[in-house]
């Protein structure tokens, strides 16, 4: 069995990815206790004594807010984390897949679906860093695959964390009969983790590169709550849905992601369902609002 290094599994994706995987797989998941990442010394000294194949790195400060509020912190794990896994992957022959985000594109002004090939510019610390890192990491590791992933969501899980996220923000209003307000103009593709999760196996195949990975999608965030709520059966979203014209004045805040280099690269292998289909399949089976 191929041997895999997977750093954050005890995170949000990290832990979906042990329980996918780990039959499949001979999975390695240090804690974070026992290989930090912003340690160069103890990563080296990690991966030589363990000789994985590939190297799913998934470990972050994935807090937005908690980054702009800490940059040191966040450059130490966010980048100088990548840096250390990239260079153990490229001087030990190892394959390095690594998570950033649909944050690198904050700062656009572009509207539609963006490709992986428009300039950028993140205005904030999380998605300055990430940016950084791609480039650092491509440039000490070349066959590198870093992937663009997007806002993820799925049910809490027994032993396994869960963000804030889009679906479990709904069950809550419901819940607690409290409205959600959302903005209008914004823009950003909402990912089933379970979508992200599966098809990492894939991405071990990809050449070197920055690759869009979630799902595209053409509605704004409150629409896509809005016909979210419209599919599971019976809830009306009108008293529970409220819409914010004013968010983002200057420019629409789009982060939307077209996933077409990475379906080409993988033969059509990687091929993410939209925004829209991949809730619709959740709301099927059971969707948050059973949680
Ligand atoms: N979740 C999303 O919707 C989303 C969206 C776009 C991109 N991403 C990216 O996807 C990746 C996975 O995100 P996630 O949501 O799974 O993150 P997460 O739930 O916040 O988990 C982060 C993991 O990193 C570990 N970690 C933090 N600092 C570490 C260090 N110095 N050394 C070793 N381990 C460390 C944490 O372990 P401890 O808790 O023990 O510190 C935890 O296991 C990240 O790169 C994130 O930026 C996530």
């Amino acid at each position: 069995m191929q041997k895999i290094l997977v750093t954050g599994a005890s995170g949000f994706v990290g832990s979906r990815f042990v329980e996918r995987w780990r039959n499949e797989y001979t999975v390695l998941a240090p804690s974070h206790a026992e290989m930090d990442i912003t340690d160069a010394v103890s990563v080296e000294r990690y991966v030589l004594e363990n000789s994985p194949q590939v190297i799913v790195h998934l470990a972050a400060l994935s807090n937005t807010w908690y980054c702009e509020q800490h940059p040191d912190e966040s450059y130490s794990v966010n980048v100088i984390g990548v840096c250390n896994l990239a260079s153990a992957a490229s001087r030990n022959g190892i394959k390095f897949v690594f998570f950033s985000s649909d944050q690198v594109y904050n700062g656009n002004c572009e509207s539609g679906l963006l490709a992986e090939d428009i300039a950028v510019s993140p205005e904030n610390v999380y998605g300055r860093h990430k940016l950084e890192a791609e480039q650092r990491a491509l440039e000490i590791c070349p066959t590198a695959v870093a992937l663009r992933a997007s806002w993820m969501y799925d049910n809490e899980r027994p032993g396994m964390p869960t963000h804030a996220n889009f679906v479990i923000n709904i069950a809550k209003a419901i819940k607690e009969r409290a409205p959600l307000i959302l903005p209008v103009r914004e823009y950003r593709g909402i990912t089933w983790v379970r979508e992200a999760v599966e098809f990492l196996p894939a991405t071990f195949n990809l050449a070197g590169g920055v690759y869009n990975y979630g799902a595209p999608n053409d509605k704004d965030t409150y629409e896509t709550a809005c016909c979210y709520c419209e599919m599971l059966v019976g809830l009306q979203s009108g008293p529970l849905l409220h819409p914010d014209y004013e968010r983002y004045p200057v420019h629409e805040r789009n982060l939307s992601m077209l996933p077409d280099k990475i379906f080409r690269a993988s033969g059509g292998t990687i091929c993410f369902s939209t925004t829209m289909d991949g809730l619709r399949i959740f709301a099927e089976i059971g969707g948050s609002v059973h949680m």
